[in-house]
């Protein structure tokens, strides 16, 4: 389970204080998928950063599988991290001085599996993904979508407790996206993966277990 109880962000920029998380408290279930809605500068990615311990609020609380992450060390929040999130970003962020096989493997060798299972899962996650044999491909090499069917590969490669996803198919025409969203529920679903994805797509929502909606800062939660 997580949950969020009592969340407050607030950034000071040059036009002064903004409050970009007001009071936001939910509780996702182990396994759900929740899509988070909102307008442009409504706290979507502050949320999620807060939720992956990217970002720190200044009030409330987080608890992620019965820790309360906002408590941990710095050591143990990186610990944390590193075995029991993945992230997608909205532009898939892949390191790009490595080739598709090694940024997928990224997160397996942080947390210190050996070559020949690094070399095994990578193999499993390329077909699923569509891309078996595009293991020496660099990113430059490829198309938006399939940079984010590799961003995907990479954040769930060390099945993660939970897939954060912030605006994964933004940059997506329609078709893409929806083939990148399929992707995601389905391994998700195999892997008893807890979902957070940001969107603006209805569809996505309508996939998810529950819709959480950003106003300013503040959330409404709707099943
Ligand atoms: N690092 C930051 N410094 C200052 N203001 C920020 C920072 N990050 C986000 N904000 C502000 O917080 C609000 C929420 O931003 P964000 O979470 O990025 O929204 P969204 O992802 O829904 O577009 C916006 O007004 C944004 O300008
Ligand atoms: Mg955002």
């Amino acid at each position: 389970m997580i949950q969020l109880v009592g969340l407050h962000k607030t950034f000071r920029s040059g036009r002064g204080f903004v409050n970009a998380l007001k009071d936001v408290s939910f509780v996702m279930e182990k396994g759900s998928t929740t899509t988070v809605v909102g307008k442009s500068g409504s706290g979507k990615s502050t949320l999620l950063n807060c939720i992956g311990g990217l970002e720190r609020p200044d009030k409330g609380s987080i608890t992620c599988f019965g820790r309360n992450i906002l408590a941990l060390s710095t050591k143990a929040l990186s610990e944390f991290q590193r075995q029991c999130v993945g992230f997608i970003f909205q532009h898939g962020n892949l390191l790009s001085y490595l080739s598709v096989f090694e940024n997928i493997a990224f997160p397996l060798t942080l947390n210190g599996i050996a070559a020949n299972q690094r070399t095994e899962r990578v193999k499993v996650l390329l077909e699923k993904i569509g891309l078996s044999g595009a293991e020496k491909a660099m990113p430059h090499e490829l198309s938006g979508g399939e940079i984010q069917r590799v961003s995907a590969a990479r954040a769930l490669a060390h099945s993660p407790r939970m897939l954060l996803a912030d605006e994964p198919t933004a940059s997506l025409d329609s078709e893409t996206g929806k083939n990148l969203v399929d992707l995601m529920f389905g391994i998700v679903k195999e892997q008893g993966c807890t979902m957070i994805i940001s969107t603006h797509d209805p569809e996505i929502c309508d996939l998810a277990d529950m819709t959480f909606y950003l106003k300013d800062g503040e959330g409404i939660a709707e099943v």
